[in-house]
């Protein structure tokens, strides 16, 4: 029997990490401050996905190669940027973790993990 409690456990903190670097680029933290924060969503990302991925192969996930796919579009689109933070000017710098980072990863959770939660529902 499997259940989601793990993944639910995951993704609440995965959450409360984003709002945490929401609230610091809002508050013009510096962005030390920042890119710490950052580098701990994205590793706490990387666990979260491979619990993820770890289960969808455990209950035969039927969409695990395409859910795979955006997990890795995601990290790879979120190690790009953070090579390039010094690059990137202070509007675009925000407007990126507030609007699109934090979108892309929401939107992540409430579609593709939702229809992961639908399967293991079903096998129970
Ligand atoms: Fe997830
Ligand atoms: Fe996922």
């Amino acid at each position: 029997m499997f259940d989601m409690a793990e993944i639910d456990q995951q993704h609440r903190k995965l959450v409360k990490l984003l709002k945490k670097m929401n609230e610091a680029v809002k508050s013009h933290k510096p962005r030390k401050e920042i890119y710490r924060i950052f580098e701990e969503v994205i590793s706490y990302t990387e666990l979260h996905f491979a619990t993820e991925e770890r289960v969808m192969t455990q209950t035969e996930f039927p969409e695990t190669k395409m859910h795979k796919k955006h997990h890795k579009q995601l990290l790879n689109e979120a190690h790009l940027f953070m090579e390039r933070l010094d690059d990137i000017g202070e509007h675009i710098f925000r407007e990126w973790f507030n609007q699109w980072y934090y979108a892309c990863v929401v939107t992540h959770l409430l579609h593709q993990d939702r229809r992961l939660e639908d399967h293991i529902s079903q096998l129970n």
